[in-house]
Order: structure tokens, then sequence, then C-alpha cells
């Protein structure tokens, strides 16, 4: 049987209920006062205020120094006429700032217009453009390097070859020629070898990634000449993740070991570990991600590499060799994760996000 009017409409607001707890929009409602009186999570979320801190609340609380202002809200509740505004920068203190368009338009709510508005958070979105094109040329970049590091390894095993074999043929003043040529090629095909990158498949298993981590605190207290301080901050109750070990070991050990090249004695170097939810891969969704943030105080990237920091052969040092990011990298990716770095001078963050399977 077919459900009567008054259950339709029953269904109805339930679905218009959940659909707006649901919503990634963030939508923010006023009363004809111009008064908050409606959040859904979204916004909540985005302003990071409780629809309870925040009802009752005049709208210049949120909108203060915007072109969102009274003279067009108050036109807007008379005339009806919605308006969109792009790059409305909000911002309620040093850290809490984002970008939005806003869309403004009239609902009736008994009766009485309202003002709705609908935010579209800018930065997230550029923010992922940025990503994808960066990952578009890291892939170009390394694609276009592993294709050159393959074309020298195979002549320099053969160059390699030809000097072991003509060093038989030579005395011994001679020999050191070919033990020169020995010994430089071999350090090529090292360096050609880390420029190939990680070439095996990950061999995943169940791990617990605070073990995993404290392999690498291992390894830098034990070579710790500087005398770094390195802290500890893990949230013990993430659970079991499924990762390569080793792989992950490296990723770390790479970034922790770029830190301590660049802070002094003073500094600090933090391993930390977070559940991360509702974070953007790739530009895939990821509902719960394991987050290790690598931390330290020292001066920060240098600006002009800040772009193109994770690409190969990208160095501030004059002797490195700029690959250790770029196979940090692909060892994430190999996770389906994401590598991302945050730096200013004082606070360098490098964040690896691992999805965690539910
Ligand atoms: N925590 C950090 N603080 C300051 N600069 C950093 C930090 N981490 C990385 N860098 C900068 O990023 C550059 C690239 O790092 P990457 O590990 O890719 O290469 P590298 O350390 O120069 O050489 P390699 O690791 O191959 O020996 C470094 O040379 C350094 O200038
Ligand atoms: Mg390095």
């Amino acid at each position: 049987m077919l459900p009567s009017r008054q259950e339709i409409q029953e269904r109805k607001y339930g679905y218009q209920q959940t659909l707006a707890n649901q919503l990634v929009t963030a939508v923010l409602i006023l009363d004809n006062h111009l008064n908050i009186c409606y959040l859904n999570p979204a916004a909540e979320a985005l302003l990071i205020k409780s629809m309870y801190k925040l009802y009752g609340n005049h709208f210049d609380l949120i909108f203060a120094k915007t072109s969102i202002n009274e003279t067009r809200l108050q036109q807007l509740l008379t005339t009806g006429q919605e308006f969109t505004d792009s790059d409305i920068v909000i911002q309620f203190n040093q850290e809490h700032r984002f970008t939005a368009e806003i869309t403004a338009s009239i609902i009736e709510f008994e009766r009485i217009p309202h003002v709705l508005l609908e935010f579209k958070q800018i930065d997230q979105q550029k923010q992922i453009s940025l990503e994808v094109f960066q990952q578009q040329q890291w892939i170009a970049a390394r694609d276009l390097i592993k294709g050159l590091a393959h074309e020298i390894k195979n002549p320099l095993g053969g160059l390699r070859g030809a000097a072991q074999l003509l060093s038989k043929e030579l005395n011994e003043e001679q020999q050191e020629y070919t033990a020169m040529i020995i010994e430089q090629a071999d350090r090529l095909t090292n360096l050609v070898d880390r420029l190939l990158g990680p070439n095996q498949l990950p061999q995943i298993q169940k791990h617990n990634i605070h073990s995993v981590l404290e392999k690498v605190y291992q390894v830098v207290s034990y070579s710790n000449e500087q005398n770094v301080q390195l802290r500890r901050d893990y949230d013990p109750s993430i659970p079991s993740i499924e990762c390569d070990q080793e792989k992950v070991q490296q990723a770390v050990l790479n970034i922790v070991n770029n830190a301590v090249q660049a802070i002094g004695e003073n500094n600090t170097i933090t391993l930390k570990t977070r559940i991360a939810s509702n974070k953007n891969i790739n530009g895939q969704r990821i509902k719960l991600a394991v987050q290790i943030s690598i931390i330290d105080d020292g001066p920060g990237i240098p600006t002009k590499i800040q772009d193109t920091l994770f690409y190969p052969m990208v160095s501030g040092r004059s002797n490195g060799t700029g690959l250790g990011l770029s196979i940090a990298q692909t060892l994430v990716n190999q996770h389906h994760g994401k590598l991302s770095c945050h730096s200013q001078p004082g606070h360098t963050e490098f964040i690896i996000l691992l999805p965690l399977k539910q």
C-alpha cells in the first residue's frame, strides 16, 4: 500500500534532516536579524565551532572584514537577489584561516525569510590541484631519470668487467689505473641504483607502526654524533597497519636524516603519530589514515626548493644527491599513501599518511 501524504511528508523531512547532516558543503543560516541560527556539521567542522557556541551571535562574528556585509544581506532579504562571492578570507586567529567561495540566498523558515550561506572551501581545491600537478611533475621527472639511469647502468657493467679483465694483463703499477676505473664505476653504480629507486614490490604485512618507528629511533640514537634531541609523541591507540616495514622505515629514516643534517645541537626532532580522518590522498577521500609526522625546529627548507622538494636530484646541500625525499615519496606511494611537507623557519613538518583499512 502506498504511504499516505502525511507519511511522505514526514519521510521528506527525515531525509532533509539527514541530508543536511551528511552534506560535505558547509551551510549556515541567519535569521532576519542576521543572527546565526543554524550550522550543519560540515560548517561546524570548517569553522571549528559548534552550533551551541555560535547560536544567536551576529553574522559579523564570522564575516567581519569580508565583503559579506550588513547592507548586502539586508538587500538580499528584501529583494531576494542571491549572490556569490569568491575568495572570501575567513580568519578567526593566526592558525585558523581559510578561503571560501560563498553563495548567499534566501530560504523561508516558518514564513520568515532567512539567509542561507553555502561555503565552498577554495584553498582545499587549490591545494588538491597543486598536489595533483606536483605529483604528475614528480612522476615525469622520476621516469626521465629512471630511463637515464637505466641507460647508464648497462654500459657501466661492461666498463667495469673490461677493466677487471684488463687488470689481469697489467703489471702492478698499471693496475692502479684499472683499480681507479673499477672504484669509480662502483661509485656510479651505487648512484645509478639510487636513481632507479626502490624496485621491489612491497611485502605487505600487519605491523605496529610504533615498532617500525622505534627502529628508526634506535638507528638515529646510535649514530647521533651531533647530540640532537629526539622526542617521541605516539598515540598508542593506533591499530596495526598493513605495510612493508622496511620500506616505511626507510622512508622515515630518509626524512629524519635530512632533519639531522639541517639542524644544530640544541634542536629537537619529534616523531609523532596520530589517527587522521577524512584526508585527501591523490584526489581520493580517505576516511581513516595513520599520520606519521616528523617535526624539527631547525632553519626550515630553503625557499627556492620548496615547490620541487620531492623531485629527484633537488638538493639544498652542497654534497647532497637530492634523492632521499624522492625515494621516500616512491616508498609512501607504494603504500597508496601521501607524503607532504610544511616548512617555515623554526618548524618543519613532514607528514606521511598511510590509509587505514577498516
Ligand atoms: N628537515 C629539513 N630542514 C631543512 N631542509 C631540509 C629538511 N629536509 C630536507 N631538506 C632540504 O631538502 C633537500 C632535499 O632532501 P633529499 O633528502 O631529497 O636530498 P639530500 O638530502 O640533499 O640528498 P640525499 O638524501 O640523496 O643524500 C635537502 O638537501 C635539504 O636542503
Ligand atoms: Mg637526504
